[in-house]
């Protein structure tokens, strides 16, 4: 498992003062771009889900990156796959959560429905930085009865610590930790 995760590692570039100055740009993309990596990063994610979170009965992607884990696993586990999108893009009713940003407000929908109460949920990320997306997606879902069993990201920059923003009783799993 150890040695998987360093394989998946070291495929991951990095892109300096991207998208802003003085910004650190992990590029998930890069990881995907290979056959042999898209399968290594997928089955990483599905081994991790079934010794974490066994009792998951749907998967939830966070627009955009996030959809990309959140299809691939749940294919692979026969499950669900729900999306959490920005404000709009859902067609039907939805439910919506607004949550502060460093600069102003943003809002996340689900689609009204999709949610049974008490469903157990797994939130998925490419990467947790503030902790801002996985903290108002847990919102969104618990308000609408979602039993929030946990979150995995594929990256996580554990200086930022944005663990700590997440809600507590959540557990919280990454793959990769950079500093
Ligand atoms: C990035 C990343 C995570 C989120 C992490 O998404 O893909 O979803 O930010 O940051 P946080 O922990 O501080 O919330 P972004 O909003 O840039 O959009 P994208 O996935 O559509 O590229
Ligand atoms: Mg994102």
């Amino acid at each position: 498992y150890d040695k998987k995760i360093l394989e998946l590692k070291s495929k991951i570039k990095s892109y300096p003062d991207f998208p802003k100055p003085g910004i650190l740009f992990w590029d998930i993309f890069s990881a995907i771009s290979d056959g042999p990596t898209c399968k290594l990063l997928q089955s990483l994610l599905v081994q991790t889900i079934k010794a974490k979170f066994p009792d998951v009965e749907a998967v939830i992607g966070l627009e955009s990156r996030g959809f990309l884990f959140s299809f691939s696993v749940a294919a692979e586990l026969s499950i669900g796959c729900l999306p959490v999108r920005k404000k709009g893009k859902l067609p039907g009713e939805v439910v919506s959560y607004k949550y502060e940003l460093e600069y102003g407000t943003d809002i996340l929908e689900i689609q009204k429905g999709t949610i049974r109460k008490g469903l157990k949920c797994l939130i998925i990320d490419d990467l947790i930085a503030t902790g801002g997306s996985i903290t108002a997606a847990t919102k969104l879902l618990q308000s609408c009865g979602a039993d929030v069993i946990g979150c995995l990201a594929v990256i996580e920059l554990t200086s930022l610590r944005g663990r700590q923003n997440i809600p507590e009783g959540i557990p919280v799993h990454s793959l990769i930790q950079y500093e």
